[in-house]
């Protein structure tokens, strides 16, 4: 893809899953990667992949919660590659366990992950972006587009990145940069296995998944397809799209009725498998 060739991308998240997804692909289009999460031999790999099909990647780690180590993720990017085109900040966790009972600890780490993580990334890298007049483009989920139990603080991270992403856009748009948001259903990557229980642990076995899992490159897909047409945002699947609006209209009650019975409190509250 020839708007992609010699494209510096840094992107968070890189280790696993859509980040790392979406890493490989970019690099088969022939951009340059910029490879940060906290997992060293994990990005070494990824970086590996990447140059054994003939590609370029540095890695850049970098924890997402600190401030510093992301302002520094950054400056070797551009140190390295003399400018930054596009940010993907996939970086992320998630949390499955309904708000009461959650311990405040668990909670505020699901926020400084995913909130300030990606405004910290957003922070560090906007001053290059507008220079090339590139692309910011952060991870959010449809549970950042309609309150789901079960999602209450792992929806309000990705709310808070819709806001920002929202507003930026608008704010951005005279300097000529594209700000894109993605916000998928659930994607099969290692996340649920990660995912978070009221008192901020790893789940033994998570609940499964109520709604259908939709494969990483479908997501990749999507993302390749925001950045190349500067699009504001996308959907996986696109018709959850329709599916929001038509559940606005119906003043949300079976769209309630259906979330509430999909995501019972009983397993949110403990570390067992719901059968
Ligand atoms: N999978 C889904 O169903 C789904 C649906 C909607 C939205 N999303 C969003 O998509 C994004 C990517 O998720 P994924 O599915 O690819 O999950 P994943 O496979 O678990 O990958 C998460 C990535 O985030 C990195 N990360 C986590 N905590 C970090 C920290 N403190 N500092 C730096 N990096 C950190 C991890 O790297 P290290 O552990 O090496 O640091 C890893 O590379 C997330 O923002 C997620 O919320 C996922």
């Amino acid at each position: 893809m020839e708007s992609l060739r010699n494209k510096i991308v840094l992107v968070t998240g890189a280790s696993s899953g859509i980040g790392r997804a979406t890493a490989l692909r970019l690099a088969r289009h022939g951009a340059q990667l910029a490879l940060s999460a906290r997992n060293l031999d994990a990005l070494e790999e990824v970086r590996r992949e990447i140059e054994l099909a003939g590609g370029a990647a540095i890695v850049v780690p970098a924890d997402v919660t600190d401030s510093e180590q992301v302002r520094q993720a950054v400056e070797s990017t551009v140190a390295r590659f003399g400018k930054l085109d596009i940010l993907l900040a996939s970086a992320g966790l998630s949390m499955r366990a309904y708000f009461e009972g959650s311990s405040l600890e668990s909670l505020e780490r699901v926020m400084r992950v995913n909130f300030f993580g990606t405004l910290y990334a957003t922070h560090f890298a906007l001053p290059h972006v507008k220079k090339t007049k590139g692309s910011l483009v952060a991870l959010s989920s449809l549970t950042g587009k309609r309150g789901i139990p079960s999602y209450g603080i792992y929806g309000a991270s990705k709310f808070a990145i819709q806001g920002l992403y929202e507003a930026l856009a608008l704010e951005l748009k005279r300097d000529g940069v594209h700000v894109g948001v993605v916000s998928p259903a659930f994607v099969d990557t290692p996340l649920r296995a990660n995912v978070l229980n009221k008192d901020g642990k790893p789940w033994d076995v998570p609940p499964p998944p109520p709604f259908r899992i939709w494969p990483v490159e479908k997501c990749v897909d999507r993302i390749i397809r925001l950045i190349v047409k500067r699009k504001r945002q996308t959907l996986l699947p696109w018709f959850a799209g329709p599916l929001l609006v038509i559940d606005e209209m119906l003043g949300r009650v079976i769209g309630d009725r259906i979330l509430r019975r999909r995501f019972p409190p009983g397993e949110g509250q403990g570390d067992k498998e719901i059968k």
